[in-house]
């Protein structure tokens, strides 16, 4: 039996891991154009199950990974947030990274989430700093990341589904790190 492991929770919001049965929730996120534009378009039924997979090795293998964000008030799975592990500057990094179905987008949500999560990467982690790499012509979620107290501090190109699309790089350093410099 699979567990509802909680990574960690805010006011509205309740975030665990996934498990098999959110698949048909994570269509409703991967499966819409509109989301997934930054993405190059909807996932195939197959691209959505390789994503559950993964995020299911991370939390093994890492121990955390995107998780299913749940509105406390109805129980509805009305996004993915979580942290990953990235590679920046040849380095494994600490990504922050967020996905909502659209009726939930404009309520403050994936800001309520994405600051829990870097107060886990701080807190918890121990992170010094931590990432958002976002495509560049993402402007909703590059306003996330600033909002999450993040500046742009690099840019890279990653090939992603046969395509070239360049990234920018947002980072936040720990308020101690940030002092020593
Ligand atoms: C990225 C994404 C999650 C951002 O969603 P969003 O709705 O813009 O962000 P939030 O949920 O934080 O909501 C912020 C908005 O809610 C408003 N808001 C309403 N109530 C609020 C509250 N209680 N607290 C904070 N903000 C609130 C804010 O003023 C802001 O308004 P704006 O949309 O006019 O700027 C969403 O666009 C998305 O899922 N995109 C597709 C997936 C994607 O590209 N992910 C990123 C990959 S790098």
């Amino acid at each position: 039996m699979e567990e509802n492991i909680i990574f960690t929770e805010t006011e509205r919001l309740i975030l665990r891991n996934m498990v098999s049965k959110d698949y048909k929730d994570l269509c409703k996120i991967l499966q819409d154009d509109e989301v997934m534009y930054a993405y190059e378009g909807a996932f195939r039924d197959q691209e959505v199950q390789n994503w559950l997979d993964k995020q299911m090795t991370r939390y093994r293998e890492d121990g955390f990974g995107l998780c299913a964000v749940i509105r406390k008030e109805d129980g509805e799975m009305i996004g993915q947030c979580g942290l990953t592990m990235q590679e920046v500057w040849g380095k494994q990094v600490i990504e922050i990274g967020y996905l909502f179905r659209k009726e939930y987008w404009h309520q403050g949500y994936a800001i309520e989430a994405a600051r829990a999560c870097k107060e886990y990467a701080f807190g918890v982690l121990h992170a010094k700093e931590v990432f958002s790499i976002i495509r560049d012509n993402n402007i909703p979620s590059q306003n996330v990341a600033k909002r999450n107290g993040m500046k742009p501090v690099d840019m890279f190109v990653k090939h992603y589904r046969g395509v070239d699309m360049p990234h920018i790089v947002f980072s936040v350093k720990e308020a101690g790190a940030e002092s020593k410099g």
